[in-house]
């Protein structure tokens, strides 16, 4: 982080869960792989972009490279970025394994990864941005969209919450996780709310149009999940 100045926040500090650790990584990866349906996760989101033989992809905070391996097989080029050197290893490793051979793995994040190759048509990024403070997400996203072509779309997946009922909303979501994946996932989300910086609907869909993107598509899920489809403003009809 030498060039930057020192009032830089430092992305590579790991805030709630570390992602540090070989072993966090291994858990990480077979836990979500029984809470989370990944593959069809994947599958709707390059159905969704219409993900192509021709097109680029980065994938920001691509974890243990579920994602970017998906994509890969269907597209040119992917770019699988995160501050852990660990989570890129463990998804280098995988992707080997499945002959996988067309991502660059790079490590770096929202805010330091720099992007010297041709904008790419379509960012991805799921449950990575809430590690930024909202000022940091705001940057992040201005970075992103300098990233993209014209009319490129950026897929935006992540805990956010709605401003109606968020109290309910949490109790709830937090009753719900009990059954899915015990005590363990239970206090994972409690530390989430409590340490990392997910944020209003509001607040994310301001930060979203100030960067430069128009909203196409959103969903939420429960007050306190969105998904977003956003068209990098400027090269549209
Ligand atoms: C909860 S995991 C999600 C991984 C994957 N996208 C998925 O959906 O399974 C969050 C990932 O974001 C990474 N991350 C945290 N801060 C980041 C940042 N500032 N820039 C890029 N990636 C970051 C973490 O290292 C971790 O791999």
């Amino acid at each position: 982080m030498s060039n930057l100045p020192a009032w830089q926040f430092d992305e590579m500090k790991q805030v709630g869960k570390d992602y540090a650790e070989a072993s966090e990584v291994e858990a990480f990866d077979a836990f979500h792989g029984k809470l989370r349906d990944v593959e069809k996760e994947n599958e709707a989101i390059i159905k969704t972009l219409s993900i192509q033989k021709h097109h680029s992809v980065i994938d920001f905070g691509a974890g243990t490279g579920a994602f970017a391996i998906q994509s890969a097989a269907c597209s040119r080029k992917v770019y699988a970025v995160d501050v852990s050197r660990a989570m890129l290893n463990f998804a280098r490793n995988k992707s080997k394994t499945k002959g996988i051979s067309n991502i660059v793995f790079c490590h770096g994040g929202f805010l330091t990864y720099s992007h010297t190759d041709d904008p790419v048509d379509f960012i991805v990024t799921s449950l990575a941005l809430h590690h930024l403070p909202d000022f940091w997400k705001g940057v992040a996203l201005r970075r992103l969209n300098s990233m993209l072509k014209p009319e490129g779309r950026l897929f935006l997946y992540d805990v956010v919450y709605s401003e109606e009922n968020y109290e309910a909303n949490i109790t709830a979501w937090i009753s719900s996780m009990e059954s899915i994946g015990g005590r363990e996932l239970v206090e994972d989300v409690e530390m989430h709310i409590r340490e990392e910086y997910s944020t209003f609907t509001w607040i994310m869909e301001s930060l979203l149009e100030k960067a430069g993107f128009r909203i196409d598509t959103v969903n939420y899920d429960k007050g306190v999940l969105a998904q977003y489809v956003c068209i990098k403003k400027g090269g549209e009809a």
